[in-house]
C-alpha cells in the first residue's frame, strides 16, 4: 500500500509517499519533503499563526508535486491520502485538509484522518526492522505537547497524563528567548548545555514526585527568569551554566514520570517523540536510566528529522490506523487531543 500524507499543523508544510503492506510492522519512507516557514518566524522569536498559514498556502502545491515527483508516482500510484487533522494552528491545518479532501475528491481516493500526535509517537515505525514490543509508553514532547501514552497495542492507545501548563519544548524556547538564543531555542540550549554546569543554578523540578503523570514546566520558567533578572551580566559562562541547569530539570522531570509509566505497566518499549526528543542528552540518560533497571526494555528515538514535525510519520500512523473516510466527514479539529 502506498499512501501520500500531508502535513500542515504549524509552521511545517510537508508531504510524503510512505510504503506499508499490510503484514508489515514498519513502513518505509518513499519520498519525504518539508518546506518550513521557521526563518520568517525566527525573526519574532515565535510563530505568527497569521503568516504560518500564508506560507503553507504557497507551499502545499509545490511539496506535495515534489513528493510525488521524487518517487516518480502519479495519483494512480497512492492507494489513500492521510493528513494531518488536529491538533495546530487552524489557519496552518485548513490548508492541508482542504488540498487533501480536494485531491481525494478529484483522485477519488480514501482519506485517512491523523492525529498529529499519534505521528510523533508513530515516527518509531519508519525504516524500524527491529519489532517495538508492547505494553510500549510513548513519551511525546514537542514545542506543543508534553503528554505521556500508554499503547497496549496500536488499537489500545491510553493517555496517562500531560503538562498542566507549558509544554517542555515551550519552556525551551521561553527561557532561551530570556537568554538572547534564537528561536526555537532547544537545540541551541542543548549547545550551550555542553559547556555548562548543571549544578550552578539551582532550578526546581516541579511535580516530579506528584502521584500521576501529569508535568508542569511553567514555574520552571518563571524560576529561570529570576534567575536572569539577579544575574549583572549575561556572559558565556553563566549562559552556559543556566542552559545546563534548565535543560537538566527539564530532564530529570520527563525521566522520572517516564520510568514511573513504566513500572507502573510492565513496559517492554519506550517510545520518544517530538522535537524535544532530538534532544541527545535525554536520549543518553533517557537510556542509561533504562540501562540501570536490568531489564529488556528497549527504548526508541527516531532520527532528528523524524523527531520535529514531518509527513512520514503522518504516513506511519496512518499506515497502522488505516481509518478510511470519504472527504465529506473530514474537517480540521484544532483542539484534537487523545481521547
Ligand atoms: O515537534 P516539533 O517540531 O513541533 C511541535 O509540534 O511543537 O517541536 C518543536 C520543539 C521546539 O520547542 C524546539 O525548541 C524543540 O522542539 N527542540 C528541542 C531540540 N530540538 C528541537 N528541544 C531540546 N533540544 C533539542 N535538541
Ligand atoms: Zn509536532
Amino acid at each position: 500500500m502506498k499512501l501520500l500524507s500531508i502535513e500542515t499543523s504549524c509552521d511545517e508544510t510537508a508531504a510524503a509517499i510512505i510504503h506499508k503492506d499490510p503484514t508489515d510492522s514498519f513502513t518505509t519512507i518513499l519520498s519525504n519533503v518539508l518546506s518550513t516557514s521557521l526563518g520568517l518566524h525566527a525573526k519574532t522569536g515565535g510563530i505568527i499563526p497569521e503568516i504560518a498559514a500564508r506560507e503553507q498556502l504557497k507551499f502545499i502545491i509545490p511539496v506535495i508535486k515534489k513528493a510525488l515527483e521524487d518517487t516518480n508516482s502519479s495519483e494512480k500510484d497512492i492507494d489513500a491520502i492521510a493528513v494531518t487533522i488536529g491538533p495546530g494552528l487552524i489557519g496552518s491545518l485548513l490548508v492541508g485538509v482542504e488540498t487533501a479532501k480536494a485531491l481525494a475528491f478529484a483522485w477519488n481516493k480514501p482519506l485517512i484522518p491523523v492525529n498529529h500526535l499519534y505521528g510523533h509517537i508513530y515516527a518509531n515505525w519508519i525504516n524500524q526492522k527491529e519489532p517495538i514490543e508492547f505494553p510500549a509508553i510513548a513519551l511525546i514532547v514537542s514545542g506543543g505537547h508534553t503528554d505521556l501514552v500508554l499503547m497496549k497495542n496500536h488499537q489500545d492507545i491510553q493517555w496517562l497524563g500531560g503538562t498542566r501548563d507549558d509544554a517542555a519544548g515551550e519552556a525551551f524556547d521561553k527561557v532561551g528567548r530570556l537568554l538572547n538564543l534564537p528561536y526555537p531555542a532547544g537545540p541551541a540550549i542543548e549547545k550551550n548545555a555542553q559547556q555548562g554546569n548543571v549544578k550552578a543554578f539551582n532550578l526546581p523540578r516541579p511535580i516530579i514526585n506528584s502521584d500521576d503523570f501529569d508535568f508542569s514546566f511553567s514555574g520552571l520558567k518563571t524560576a529561570a527568569l529570576r534567575e536572569v533578572q539577579k544575574i549583572q551580566t549575561l556572559d558565556e559562562k553563566t549562559t552556559n551554566d543556566l542552559c545546563a541547569s534548565l535543560q537538566q530539570a527539564i530532564i530529570d522531570v520527563l525521566i522520572k514520570k517516564t520510568i514511573k509509566a513504566v513500572q507502573k505497566y510492565d513496559a517492554k518499549s519506550v517510545l520518544l517523540g517530538g522535537g524535544v526528543a532530538a534532544n541527545q542528552t535525554l536520549k543518553q540518560q533517557l537510556e542509561s536510566t533504562i540501562l540501570n533497571l536490568k531489564s529488556n526494555i528497549r527504548l526508541f528515538v527516531p532520527p532528528k528529522s523524524l523527531c520535529t514535525d514531518n509527513a512520514a510519520m503522518i504516513g506511519a500512523a496512518g499506515a497502522f490506523n488505516y481509518i478510511e473516510k470519504s472527504w465529506r466527514e473530514i474537517d480540521a479539529n484544532p483542539e484534537l487531543y487523545f481521547d
